[in-house]
């Protein structure tokens, strides 16, 4: 069973996987502890991550990005109309109520929704994190923004299932980092006096503090806050415009009316970004960027932080707001701890530290990965297949919740509203409602303050329908209790509704003379009561055929692969045999075999370049491949045996001579072994010894170039044969000395036998492992 925490990054995400001595990030198929977020269509496959990335310029109209931003949404959110549209180049449409896009994909128009690229590259990572750890990855904790509503975590929820991925959690990715931070960490305080971090984490595309309160054995978060408009790609557009408006007068070109240019500007300016985040001054230059204008300029820290200035403004309200929210003051603050990629702008610090001027800010976890290695302790928490220091988590919800409903007809003045899970409500948290009715009704759970939620969402969350409700035996109203849960990944579901029936029980009387009437007792009896409940996110209908989808399209993309690969492989052969047929094996074949061989190398090699062998099928490049391979093999393999025939012959020889010289050897440790064995143990060495010899003059006596007659598997074998006759006489234990009657038993240190002696020859190995439980994984 696998244990993987991925931190689902706008920009990129990085893969943790637990093993028995900690966790690690792991790498992905080009060697990067990053994988790009990105997921790209063509003519005959899809291109996910690291690849899409590689084809991004040339394929942008098919290449989404900004997955993260998408997932959940509709496409007339106001923050998909104004502002994701601005940072990709795809057609973006509605699919089935939410934003998707239409890309070109084997050569036809097609639309995926935003849940089914995020499945798509969800399940690259899972690829890549069974690669790494050789079995099958389906547990995983995933981290996401702690802005994320119920809709939004219900999409990534369907997505991962859309993968074959079972989330054990959905963490916020401050908790996440706070998890990885208290888990490792053994001198945290007593729970009266904790310890207060401040956790600041700017990324790609947003913004989060979260204030987290540490003691011994847990995490309590006390506040968030966020600025969802607030990371790395909002300084390089900024940089973008700048440069772009620079270039219209210097070089006359309008560089955003040109995807391809504004690409290459974007990657020139995030490298600019980075110089400047350690330089004062950095040049910035983009070889032909358009109208073949090769650009130069340069960047100041000073021009640049006054280009990002708004963008630097907007960094002290989040963190004033947690603060504030958190009931604490600065003086309480122990640390504060900067994660994500753009916390590493001098001018980002400068703003942070203004707000918290007397403490000094800390890089003590690794900026870009606590997000991951956060996740993959808390899958470990969670998984069986480690036993994990005890460390809880108390997080918190972020927008309070309401359940709304209709009057009651009797009582005019009830409530049609409540809020069940307010801001700051611990998660998860279970909460029973109780309603008085005598005939079926609707509850409805929706986001109390709307203006808090991202964008346009809906603040809907769902709908319970409680049927079969009646009034009470006595016909009375029914007393019916619905149980709302918060779970793990801070999505509201109804768990439960039943009536209840007080009923009186008499107790049994015990010795049946008791002069006293019986006593009565009060029992509560549960009733089930059936209902149905809808809520955002897809139908499990819908996630099967959209599984079953991905599956053909996963399939689809392992054919091309494994096509290009067998065709790789054909003609590699084809260069390869042809050296060598000059080289290493021209003593080993025949003139007629030379030719034949050629022959069909260069018939392969014609046919590869043309029309038909440029784009076959696999089983093409496969049959080619073997009708090639069944010519070449004799050749191989004579060549093979003469290089290893030698060495297995000098190995069986050094085992027959070891044993003779046991069997005949007057050593104390073999003394007790009948000589009649030991006389058999040289027999059959010598027996052994003779046919190598034997068999060594035929095959020396043949040419070079016909089939061996004595090969290095043929010697194997009869090493082995005298291996298994000679150990066990060899290794025969010395027997016990005779038991006297009545004699005392040895105290301990008295002389006991002599352990059997080792074997000398290499054995069979048996281990036996015992364990007790799932093993403890190490948290330093
Ligand atoms: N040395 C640096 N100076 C300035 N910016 C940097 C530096 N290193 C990385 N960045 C920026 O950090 C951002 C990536 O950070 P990170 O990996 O934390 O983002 P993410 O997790 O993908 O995004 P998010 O958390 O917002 O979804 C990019 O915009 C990148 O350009
Ligand atoms: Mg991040």
């Amino acid at each position: 069973m696998s244990v993987v925490g991925i931190d689902f990054g706008s920009l990129h995400s990085k893969i943790g996987v637990a093993r028995h001595r900690g966790i690690d990030i792991i790498t992905n198929e080009v060697s990067n502890r990053a994988t790009p977020s990105l997921v790209s269509f063509g003519p005959k496959q899809r291109a996910l991550g690291e690849s899409a990335k590689t084809q991004e310029i040339s394929n942008f109209r098919n290449t989404v990005g900004s997955l993260k931003r998408l997932l959940g949404r509709t496409l007339h959110d106001v923050e998909i109309q104004q502002v994701e549209k601005g940072f990709t180049h795809v057609n973006l449409l509605d699919v089935d109520g939410s934003v998707g896009a239409q890309v070109n994909y084997l050569g036809e128009p097609t639309a995926f929704s935003a849940t089914q690229l995020v499945g798509m590259y969800l399940g690259r990572l899972r690829d890549i994190a069974m690669k790494e750890l050789k079995i099958g990855v389906s547990d995983v904790v995933i981290a996401i923004p702690g802005w994320y509503t119920d809709v939004q975590r219900r999409a990534l929820l369907n997505a991962a299932a859309i993968a074959g991925l079972n989330p054990l959690r959905l963490i916020p990715d401050h908790t996440a980092v706070a998890f990885g931070y208290g888990i490792t960490k053994s001198d945290l305080p007593d729970p009266e006096n904790p310890r207060h971090v401040v956790f600041v984490d700017i990324g790609h595309s947003s913004m989060s503090v979260a204030v987290v309160a540490f003691s011994k054995g847990q995490l309590t978060v006390k506040s968030t806050a966020y600025d969802t408009h607030l990371g790395g790609r909002d300084i390089d557009y900024a940089l973008v415009r700048h440069f772009a408006e620079e270039f219209k007068t210097k070089y006359k070109i309008d560089v955003l009316s040109n995807p391809k240019a504004t690409f290459r500007l974007y990657s020139a300016t995030e490298k600019l970004k980075k110089i400047l985040s350690a330089n004062a001054e950095a040049p910035l230059s983009v070889e032909s960027i358009m109208n073949d204008v090769d650009a130069s300029s340069r960047l100041t820290r000073e021009q640049y932080e006054q280009l990002i200035v708004d963008l630097l403004d907007r960094i002290p309200a989040p963190l004033q707001r947690a603060l504030e929210e958190s009931g604490l003051s600065i003086e309480q603050i122990d640390a504060i701890e900067l994660v994500g990629g753009s916390t590493r702008v001098p001018a980002v610090r400068a703003k942070i530290q203004s707000v918290f001027p007397s403490k000094p800010l800390s890089t003590t976890l690794n900026q870009d990965e606590a997000c991951a290695r956060g996740s993959t302790f808390a899958c470990a928490t969670l998984s069986p297949v480690f036993r994990v220091r005890d460390f809880a988590i108390h997080d918190i919800a972020v927008n309070p919740i309401k359940v709304s409903w209709e009057k009651s007809l009797a009582d005019e003045e009830e409530d049609t509203e409540l809020i069940v899970f307010p801001r700051g409500n611990g998660i998860p948290s279970t909460k029973v409602l109780t309603f008085y009715r005598k005939a079926p009704f609707d509850v409805e759970a929706v986001y109390a303050e709307p203006s808090g939620l991202p964008g346009s969402i809906n603040p809907w969350i769902g709908r319970l329908t409680v049927k079969e409700v009646g009034p009470s035996p006595t016909g009375d109203y029914s007393t019916v209790r619905v149980k709302a849960r918060l779970n793990l990944h801070g999505i509201l579901s109804f768990e439960a509704v039943y009536t209840e029936e007080i009923e009186e029980k008499e107790e049994m009387q015990v010795d049946g003379e008791s002069t006293e009437p019986p006593k009565k007792k009060k029992v509560v009896k549960k009733n089930a009561v059936p209902y149905v409940a809808g809520y955002g996110g897809l139908d499990s209908s819908v996630v099967d055929k959209y599984r079953e989808k991905e599956l053909t399209m996963h399939a689809n993309d392992k054919l091309v692969q494994d096509t290009e690969e067998r065709k790789n492989a054909l003609e590699e052969y084809i260069y390869d045999m042809r050296s060598k047929l000059e080289d290493r094996y021209a003593p080993f074949v025949q003139p007629q075999e030379r030719d034949a061989l050629l022959a069909e190398l260069s018939k392969n090699e014609d046919w590869l370049y043309s029309e038909e062998g440029e784009d076959a099928t696999k089983s093409a490049y496969v049959s080619r491949f073997d009708a090639a391979k069944k010519l070449g093999d004799p050749i191989t393999t004579r060549w093979r045996e003469a290089e290893e025939r030698p060495r297995a012959a000098a190995q069986l020889r050094e085992t027959i001579n070891q044993y003779i010289s046991q069997a005949t050897s007057t050593e104390e440790r073999f003394a007790h072994i009948d000589e009649k064995d030991k006389q058999s143990v040289v027999e059959k060495a010598v027996t052994i010894q003779k046919w190598l010899e034997d068999q060594s003059v035929r095959q020396a006596e043949r040419p070079k170039n016909v089939d061996p007659v004595l090969t290095a598997a043929e010697i194997g074998k009869k090493r082995d044969e005298v291996i298994y006759f000679a150990t066990p006489i060899l290794t025969r234990p010395k027997p016990k000395p005779p038991k006297v009657d009545g004699a005392e038993t040895p105290r301990s240190g008295a002389e006991t036998p002599n352990p059997p002696p080792k074997p000398e020859t290499p054995q069979p190995e048996l281990r036996t492992e015992e364990t007790q439980g799932p093993p403890e994984m190490d948290v330093d």
